[in-house]
């Protein structure tokens, strides 16, 4: 059925339908803290150069952090990180506590364990409507071919069938 474009709830229900992977992207903080958070707006933008992008809610706590950091980390998940996604979805304070998690270029937290993990270069960041476009330049990237993904569909959790 045709929904007018100003029905955000049937939007974000339509939008749904594009099944996506799960991402937790990472960042150092001014004062050295990891900071980090759940995404699906993750995509690939170009080979050369290596670029890619995901969106950042305007009202997310850690927009300037994201914005300040040189790096941030992408780090995409496994089937079995579903408890992960909804840390950093959820958590108010530090998400990353009790967790392992490497430095990688400029600090930013890569978990052990994902599908794959890239290391970008804040390269910059857009405007786009009520979420900022971080694009980021690939300087390092790694991964697990034999690890089934995390996805996200109809607002739910899901795996691949012929994983
Ligand atoms: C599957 C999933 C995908 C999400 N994708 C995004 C996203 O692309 N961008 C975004 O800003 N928030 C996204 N969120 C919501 C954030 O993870 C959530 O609002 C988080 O608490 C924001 O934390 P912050 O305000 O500390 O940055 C997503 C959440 C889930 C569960």
């Amino acid at each position: 059925m045709t929904q007018p474009q100003t029905d955000t709830r049937a939007l974000r229900n339509a939008l749904g339908r594009f099944a996506t992977g799960i991402a937790i992207v990472t960042a150092i903080d001014p004062d050295g803290h990891p900071v980090g958070l759940t995404v699906n707006s993750f995509s690939a933008v170009s080979l050369q150069p290596a670029l890619v992008l995901w969106c950042l809610d305007n009202g997310s706590h850690n927009l300037e952090a994201f914005r300040k950091a040189s790096h941030h980390a992408i780090n995409i998940l496994a089937a079995d990180q579903q408890d992960l996604s909804n840390r950093f979805a959820t958590w108010p304070t530090d998400r990353f506590a009790g967790l392992p998690w490497q430095p990688g270029v400029g600090g930013a937290p890569v978990f052990p364990g994902c599908c794959a993990s890239f290391q970008v270069a804040n390269e910059s960041a857009l405007a786009g409507g009520d979420h900022t476009i971080f694009v980021g330049r690939v300087e390092q990237f790694a991964e697990a071919p034999a690890l089934a993904p995390l996805l996200f569909h109809g607002g739910q959790y899901r795996t691949l069938a012929d994983a």
